[in-house]
Formats: C-alpha cells, sequence, structure tokens
C-alpha cells in the first residue's frame, strides 16, 4: 500500500530527535532522513574542497544507505557515518549550516527523499522550511543539562571522551546559533506539536508521539 506521508521532527541538538525518528521509521516502516548527518555529511566534503560548488559535488557523490532504519553515508564503499558524528564536525556543521550556499545545496536533495515509502524527516528546518505541508510535524525538546549528559554518554558508548561541563557550554552555544540565524532558524512552527523529552525516557517519548499518529490516521 501506497504512504506518501511525511513526519517531521524539529528540535536542538540532542533533544532525542534521533531516536524517536528511527523508531518511528521502524515501527512505521517509513524512510528516516536524517537531515544533521547531510549537514554533516556536506561539511566534511566542505573540508577537503572550501568551496562551495566542489563541496556540493564530492557530496553529491556519497552514497546515502538505509541500515537498520538509519541513515548512513559512505564514501567510496567506506562506511564515514561515525567520523561524521564526531564532535569537530558538528561545529563546523553548525558553522557552514548559516549559510545560504550550504543550505541551497542541500535543501532538493533532502526533499527528494520523500517517496511512496513515508518519511520520517529529523532535523533543525524540517516543518519550517522543507516540508512546509508535512502531515504531522513534532517539535521535540529538553533542558540542556539533560541533553548534555545524554550526548556525553553517546559519545562515551562511541569511545570518544569530552568534558561534560564543554558539552553543555557546546549545547547552549550552538542552540543559540541555531535558533537566531537568519535562514532556516531552529524554530517551533504554529502547526507543531511540542514534545518535552526533559523527564520522559524515549519509550515514553515514542508512545506519546504513536499516540498522536494514532490520532491523524497516519498508521
Ligand atoms: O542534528 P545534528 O547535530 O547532527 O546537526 C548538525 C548540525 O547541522 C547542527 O548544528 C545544525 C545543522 N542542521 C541544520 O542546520 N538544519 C538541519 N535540518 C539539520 C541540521
Amino acid at each position: 500500500m501506497k504512504n506518501n506521508h511525511i513526519i517531521t521532527i524539529d528540535g536542538p541538538s540532542a533533544s532525542g530527535k534521533g531516536s524517536l525518528a528511527k523508531a518511528l521509521a521502524k515501527e512505521l516502516s517509513f524512510i528516516l532522513l536524517d537531515s544533521g548527518l547531510l549537514y554533516r555529511a556536506y561539511s566534511y566534503c566542505f573540508e577537503q574542497s572550501h568551496n562551495h560548488s566542489a563541496a556540493k559535488s564530492l557530496f553529491l557523490n556519497l552514497r546515502i544507505n538505509s541500515i537498520d532504519h538509519e541513515m548512513h553515508v559512505f564514501e567510496n564503499n567506506t562506511d564515514i557515518t561515525s567520523i561524521l558524528r564526531h564532535e569537530n564536525i558538528a561545529k563546523s556543521a553548525s558553522q557552514l549550516s548559516s549559510l545560504k550556499e550550504t543550505r541551497d545545496n542541500l535543501i532538493s536533495f533532502q526533499r527528494d527523499l520523500a517517496s511512496d515509502n513515508g518519511l520520517v524527516a529529523d532535523g533543525r528546518d524540517m516543518g519550517s522550511v522543507v516540508f512546509p505541508n508535512a502531515n504531522l510535524k513534532f517539535f521535540l525538546d529538553a533542558a540542556p543539562e539533560v541533553r548534555a549528559k545524554r550526548r556525553h554518554l553517546e559519545l562515551q558508548k562511541r569511545g570518544q571522551e569530552v568534558n561534560i561541563h564543554d558539552l553543555i557550554n557546546d549545547i547552549v552555544e550552538r542552540d543559540k546559533k541555531d535558533r537566531t540565524r537568519e535562514l532556516s532558524p531552529l524554530i517551533k512552527t504554529e502547526d507543531s506539536i511540542l514534545l518535552d523529552s526533559t523527564n520522559l525516557d524515549q519509550e515514553s517519548i515514542l508512545d506519546e508521539a504513536l499516540q498522536h499518529i494514532k490520532e491523524r490516521n497516519i498508521l
């Protein structure tokens, strides 16, 4: 059965968007768009070229695959996803994402991922700019300290040791940049549903999201 529904999940970093998006994509058998990973991949390409048109060509030569409901990025058959998850790439992605050239180079690529298989799109501007007509929009938030702790655990699991206080400062700084930039700032659109994960675990947030999805007959 065709299902071209689009569900967007926007919110600040480490709010749990990634986990919720992955769980929803799995539950609904939808394609997952992890737009942050695309911004990270673009930054990786930009670091090699320092030029937007060359970065775009390099980016288009990467291969994007879905593995176990997660997006993975391959360069010449090597999976570079874990490299893209490093904090230094997150920082350069945050800086580059405020530039028009970067956003213009990524927007149609993101829209093209919408298909007859349904899409869960995770990012900062999914509901506001990339998919303004999405069937359902969520805005996921949590207190900065809680997000920093989660990011700390996540990085530890990947073997990256980062000071928690530095992480809180980085998260607050990056949020400010993402929320106040001129182009596609991180905002909660009026038609989106706020989910606050400060005191809720992943399962409870997933249940809440599924409840809204059922109410809208998206299943
Ligand atoms: O979600 P993430 O941490 O992987 O995102 C990396 C950076 O990319 C983040 O600092 C902001 C930027 N980004 C963006 O500007 N718009 C999006 N839709 C997704 C990410």
